[in-house]
């Protein structure tokens, strides 16, 4: 974690001014003590008195139905952090000039709570979302805060909301940290005002079919997710924006979702909103599980991080951060070196892919042939971790 005293980068300090203003620019106020993070200890609740009805967890689409109270913290230029509130969920009264509408001044975090088999409710290595939450902040010219502090707000959040984590092991609790920027001002520059709020939403299975069905990707360079020196490796919403019309077309073609491609060779980088896998015997005869390296196009997924850990932990086969391009792809297929493919994510954990359709040919994927047995070693793994069924250091408990 970057110490308080550091200095951002994007930061200038004003001449004749000592104080390092960890939450924005500079504003050379030496003597007003602005807050640099807001603190989990100021919390305000206030919660709801009124409460919905909890829906059934089996019948649960992604992000439609929402908890009775959200975290709000609200930041400016001019005073810093202010206190955070737990209060009951609300619209939110926005100037039609708010940056985040116009210029896309907005990030998010995706993350969930389980309720174990013990009953206890369980954050996934909720410090990978807060610190890549506090990058894709400094990527977006929008303000930073202390993760620590962040988490321990959104750790009471979900005490508070604790019956909307489903009594379920397969479904959860998503959390949805949002950051934008709020100055009401048409000024393409960086928003003197900013809010950050976290709302919730019991999800069941990603998948409409249900998560273990394998999936078909449209692979094709017409469109780009992302690029060298833009910011497809943080979690900016305009990122998410510009890929519905690629997932449109996927769809209109019988995929899917899409599989983004990137540069003239066509190199494999991720699936929809998931990093991508490719379990393989490689050019060299050796068992291979490979991913691409985070070179700036790709999003730093937690599953990924974690299927990484875990696999180099097993020390059974290479683990490898490398390019993968369509070529390859296609030779190995041929020569049947191709175990399984899978996409992986906070949302569905990992997903098996069954087809891609790529330069108008449908390419079958042997995954589901192979068992998938990889996919569902690590699927697995990663549930009994998340539901308690296995120990680690890997869960913060909520209360
Ligand atoms: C583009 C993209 N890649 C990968 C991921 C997977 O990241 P994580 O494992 O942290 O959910 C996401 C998650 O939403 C994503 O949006």
């Amino acid at each position: 974690m970057r110490s308080s005293r550091e200095t951002f980068p994007w930061q200038t300090r004003k001449a004749g001014c000592h104080k390092d203003c960890t939450a924005g620019v500079c504003t050379g106020k030496t003597a007003k003590q602005m807050a640099e993070s807001f603190k989990a200890s100021d919390l305000i609740i206030t919660p709801a008195t009124t409460f919905k009805e909890k829906p059934d967890p089996s019948g649960l689409v992604f992000g439609a139905v929402f908890t009775d109270n959200m975290l709000t913290i609200e930041w400016s230029l001019a005073s810093g952090w202010e206190k955070p509130y737990i209060k009951p969920l609300e619209n939110l009264s926005l100037h039609p000039a708010s940056s985040a509408l116009h210029y896309a001044l907005e990030l998010f975090e995706g993350m969930k709570a389980y309720r174990g088999v013990d009953g206890k409710i369980r954050l996934f290595r909720p410090s990978l979302n807060m610190d890549r939450m506090v990058r894709s902040a400094r990527r977006a010219a929008l303000p930073c805060f202390d993760q620590n502090e962040l988490l321990q707000c959104i750790r009471k959040l979900v005490e508070v909301e604790k019956e909307w984590v489903p009594y379920s092991t397969s479904a959860s609790l998503y959390i949805r940290p949002t950051l934008i920027g709020t100055e009401p001002s048409l000024g393409v520059k960086k928003p003197t005002k900013a809010l950050l709020y976290v709302i919730l939403s019991p999800v069941g299975p990603y998948f409409a079919s249900g998560s273990f069905n394998p999936i078909s990707l449209w692979a094709d360079p017409k469109y780009v997710r992302a690029w060298k020196g833009g910011t497809g490796d943080c979690k900016m919403g305009g990122n998410y924006g510009a890929s519905i019309c690629a997932q449109q077309e996927a769809m209109e073609l019988g995929c899917q979702q899409v599989l983004w491609l990137y540069g003239e060779d066509h190199q494999i980088t991720e699936v929809g909103t998931m990093n991508l896998f490719l379990y393989w015997i490689n050019e060299n005869g050796e068992n291979e599980l490979a991913t691409p390296p985070l070179d700036g196009i790709i999003l730093p997924g937690v599953t990924r991080q974690s299927i990484l850990d875990l696999a180099r932990n097993w020390k059974e086969f290479k683990v490898s951060e490398r390019y993968i391009t369509m070529s390859d792809l296609t030779a190995a297929l041929e020569k049947n070196r191709v175990k399984e493919i899978f996409g992986a994510g906070t949302a569905c954990i990992v997903c098996p892919v069954s087809k891609i359709l790529y330069k108008g040919k449908h390419l079958h994927i042997p995954t589901m042939e192979n068992g998938p047995q990889l996919t569902t070693r690590l699927l697995n793994k990663l549930s009994d971790i998340q539901y308690g069924r296995e120990d680690s250091d890997w869960t913060v408990l909520v209360s």
